[in-house]
């Protein structure tokens, strides 16, 4: 453990709150150096939808390294990019009637966010870009401007402009459609809101505490953003890849996005892998404008296509996330009732859901709790105040089970002081699956 300290930024995080020394990984398991095992419901912060170390893929990346596969190729045509693009295309565009150009940007989701607004900002020779409260984006500069938390944003030490945020569904309170409010400034000259290149949006914002917009909210998004003929950005970074139940966050409600940004579970094996898919249109880049050494992770791509090619030909994998997403909410609900009387929030769709606490340090001791059982889950929100689950989609049902047993013998141990009554129980036994 010294020399994590001796050598290791104080930047680090994770490590704080799981300190123990990781060695192998498994699917929906991780075994720390001593050989104790641990679920991982953390998932790589979203970046392990299909599990640790795939099977499926693994074999196929160890046949790729084995016959020198191009590892390092810049931005130049390989076989195994073509390969990618075809899958995606065949698999996942076309059978969603989607239409974009694919835009390999540096391997982080914070350079494919540079990418979309630079690009938004160049056709449109606009310079404000919409973003939402809770919003979370990524840490480089511009990307940092459209993250909504002070923590972040504060780390920059300069003025973090050309951006304007506006509240996200639910941020004022039920019933208040927040897009009402969007539509009306854009159509207010003196509304004092510089007119914008693009909205940029989380149909689920992972790291803003698990807040699902609706479906209803995304389309209306949708329609003021065509209305005002303002681009719509829709950063699928976390949500995305099969997370939400379908592979894109914003299919559910039918909308197309002008601009979409894909990283985190793309690559399917935790590999760095990002792309920024553009409407035909707006690729007006010159060669080389937005560039980078590691654009184009071949090692990605064989994953990735591995992760294509396996779980989304049909829509098998699709029901099996909704029929596990549907446990999670329930076995959250029940737990909410029994331990919390129902004061606590259910928030997120399909298997991206959390449980949002009366504070931070109540979801801290949760998680804290959890970890000394064998269950690594984590926090986010505002205030970290949401207990946030980020399982594989590839878990099976027994350790799916298995994690939220742990999870309610947590909220049990750190709920203990809130006296809840029989009568806020309610009928919680009767909802636990
Ligand atoms: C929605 C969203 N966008 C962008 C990012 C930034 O991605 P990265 O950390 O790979 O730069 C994240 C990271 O959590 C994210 O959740």
């Amino acid at each position: 453990m010294g020399i994590f300290k001796e050598m290791e930024s104080e930047v680090r995080s994770y490590s704080r709150a799981f300190p123990v020394i990781f060695d192998r990984a498994q699917g929906e398991l991780i075994y720390d150096r001593e050989g104790k095992t641990y679920l991982d419901f953390l998932g790589g912060a979203g970046t392990l939808n299909y599990g640790h170390n795939n099977p499926r893929f693994k074999d196929a990346l160890l046949r790729y390294i084995e016959d020198d596969g191009i590892t390092h190729g810049l931005d130049m045509h390989t076989r195994a990019k073509a390969e990618f693009l075809e899958a995606l295309q065949k698999h996942i565009l076309e059978p969603r009637d989607l239409d974009y150009v694919v835009q390999f940007t540096g391997p982080t989701g914070t350079n494919c966010v540079e990418a979309a607004l630079k690009i938004a900002r160049k056709v449109t020779g606009r310079e404000n870009v919409i973003s939402f409260t809770n919003g979370f984006h990524g840490v480089s500069m511009g990307a940092l401007a459209t993250t909504g938390n002070s923590h972040h944003r504060g780390a920059a030490g300069t003025t973090l402009g050309g951006v304007t945020f506006m509240p996200f569904d639910g941020y004022l309170g039920e019933g208040i459609d927040t897009t009402e409010y969007l539509d009306k400034v854009l159509s207010d000259g003196s509304s004092g809101i510089d007119y914008p290149a693009a909205v940029l949006v989380e149909a689920v914002q992972g790291e803003g505490g698990i807040n699902a917009a609706s479906l209803d909210w995304l389309r209306n998004l949708s329609e003021v953003c065509k209305r005002h003929e303002v681009l719509l950005i829709l950063d699928d970074i976390q949500a995305g890849c099969g997370r939400t139940g379908q592979f894109f966050s914003f299919e559910a409600a039918g909308i197309k996005p002008d601009i979409v940004t894909l990283s985190k579970s793309l690559s399917g094996y935790g590999l760095p892998f990002a792309i920024t898919l553009l409407a035909p249109e707006l690729d007006q880049w010159k060669p080389g404008e937005h560039n980078g050494t590691f654009r184009g992770n071949n090692l990605a791509f064989v994953t990735a296509r591995a992760a294509i090619e396996h779980y989304w030909t049909d829509d098998a994998f699709e029901q099996s996330i909704q029929k596990k997403g549907e446990y999670i909410r329930q076995r959250f609900d029940a737990i909410n009732k029994k331990y919390a009387g129902g004061q606590f929030e259910l928030r997120g769709r399909g298997m991206m859901r959390g449980l949002a606490c009366d504070s931070g340090d109540r979801a801290g001791a949760i998680c804290k709790a959890a970890f000394e059982r064998g269950l690594i889950i984590e926090t986010s929100g505002a205030d970290d105040e949401v207990v946030k689950t980020l399982c594989p989609l590839t878990i099976s049902d027994a350790n799916l089970r298995r994690g939220l047993d742990i999870l309610e013998a947590s909220f049990a141990e750190a709920c203990a002081d809130m006296a809840i009554t029989e009568s806020d129980a309610g009928d919680s036994k009767a909802d636990a699956a």
